[in-house]
């Protein structure tokens, strides 16, 4: 299928950075957390309180076997930054698409999410150091999960845009 996905972790950029690439591609933006949110009729924060992280890494598993299924095609999606962690959702990413983890440095996040209070797994008193050990977590299983790796420290949008139409071949004439 012609998706175009995007990981990374959290303040990474993949929901602004997914909003405009669509824009530039003429495709539509869709985000698991967005249709998380739409489909529990919660906030993330609320589920997470309420149900726990299980039941929201579930919840995401679901969605992308529902976006399979509906076969959803040319959209850019972007995807929380905790679920390409299960092996079963970076097998259904690739099903879905071609995909982009988008690189940040820890020090790039934490500047992104430091006034944050939307994200439940950063509201400790160490945001930076749960960064820190979240990525070195999470970094394999980025890696594993994309097709391709485009870093982001010090690029504007234009620069990122540029480099993932080039990768995925969109946008040629
Ligand atoms: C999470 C990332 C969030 C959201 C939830 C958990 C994570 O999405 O899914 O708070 O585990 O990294 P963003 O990456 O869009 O912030």
């Amino acid at each position: 299928m012609s998706n175009i996905i995007l990981i990374g972790f959290m303040g990474c950029g993949k929901s602004s950075v997914g909003r405009r690439l669509s824009e530039s591609c003429n495709l539509q933006f869709l985000d698991t957390d967005q249709l998380i949110e739409k489909d529990a009729g919660k906030t993330i924060s609320e589920i997470f309180a309420q149900e726990g992280e299980k039941a929201f890494r579930n919840m995401e598993t679901a969605c992308l076997e529902k976006l399979l299924q509906e076969n959803t095609d040319g959209v850019v999606l972007s995807v929380g930054g905790g679920l390409p962690i299960r092996e079963e959702n970076r097998k259904l990413l690739k099903k879905l698409g071609n995909v982009i983890f988008l690189e940040a440095s820890a020090e790039t996040v934490y500047n992104r999410v430091k006034y944050d209070t939307t994200r439940p797994l950063l509201q400790g008193n160490n945001p930076r150091g749960r960064i820190m050990d979240l990525m070195r977590v999470r970094k394999h299983f980025y890696e594993d999960g994309a097709n391709y790796i485009v870093n982001v420290d010090g690029k504007n949008f234009e620069k990122i845009i540029d480099e993932i139409m080039k990768l995925t071949g969109n946008g040629e004439e």
